[in-house]
């Protein structure tokens, strides 16, 4: 099998986040009217940054842009600091002229989750699939909320976070406590369908997973490594995540 994967190692920070915005502002300037999966987390907090700045310069235009989040808590109200919809307006949307009624993220306020997940999984097919997905990784695999597991989980579904999950995220509660226990997310299959997708990882806390994910066996022990079978990934990492998969690049 030729590898597919188009990986790039930058040097820091500054790189990490205008390499990424480039991409996606690539992606805009290519269709203006294109539907973007987005991801949240520590990682993309840098990138929409600069997209933010990129945008102030005159140099992006969401005007026609739709958006779906990778996932959301559940249960958690919009108005929580920590839902991903709080997290979005702040770092995003409320800085750029993207229209909210274009924005989509899974509601951790529905009184029935699966049909939540059933009425998004919908919404993501009616616009016709994510045009351009960003990913994040989590440090045991994950990307969105696909947990590793014993298969690969299909399309938008509710689901029990991993207790590695829970541990990575209570640095942004009060207490392990307080994170929720569940959540929406797309699907591995929702995910694989995007045309093109950017993965994103940063520090050493990374490097392990990384190698794993892009190099290891393709199991859903680590949901990450089905990417390995999509036609048009591109990774982003700095050095430090970078540094286990050094000698493999080289034989790439
Ligand atoms: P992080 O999360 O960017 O906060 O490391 C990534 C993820 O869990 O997908």
């Amino acid at each position: 099998m030729n590898y597919k994967l188009t990986i790039k190692i930058v040097k820091d920070a500054a790189e990490f986040n205008k390499t990424c915005a480039e991409k996606i502002k690539e992606q805009i300037a290519k269709n203006p009217q294109s539907v973007l999966g987005l991801a949240t987390g520590g990682t993309p907090v840098g990138v929409y940054k600069e997209l933010v700045s990129m945008h102030k310069a005159g140099a992006v235009d969401f005007g026609g842009i739709k958006t779906f989040n990778l996932d959301e808590y559940y249960p958690i109200e919009k108005g929580n600091s920590q839902s991903y919809y709080t997290y979005m307006g702040e770092n995003l949307f409320d800085h750029v002229n993207i229209n909210k009624a274009n924005t989509n993220i899974p509601s951790g306020e529905a009184k029935d989750p699966q049909a939540e997940c059933d009425a998004y999984e919908e919404k993501i097919t009616k616009a016709g699939g994510i045009d351009y997905q960003i990913l994040g990784i989590g440090s045991n695999g994950h990307i969105g909320f696909n947990e590793p597991d014993d298969f690969f989980p299909d399309r938008t579904h509710f689901v029990d976070l991993n207790q590695k999950t829970i541990e990575d995220n209570a640095r942004y509660f009060d207490s392990i406590d307080d994170v929720p226990k569940k959540a929406i997310t797309m699907g591995i299959k929702t995910i694989m369908g995007a045309k093109k997708i950017l993965l994103m990882a940063t520090g050493a806390g990374k490097a392990g997973i990384i190698k794993e994910a892009l190099f290891g066996n393709i199991t859903p022990k680590v949901p990450a490594s089905i990417l390995q079978l999509h036609s048009d990934v591109t990774v982003v990492l700095d050095e430090a995540a970078a540094a286990e998969i050094k000698s493999s690049i080289s034989n790439v």
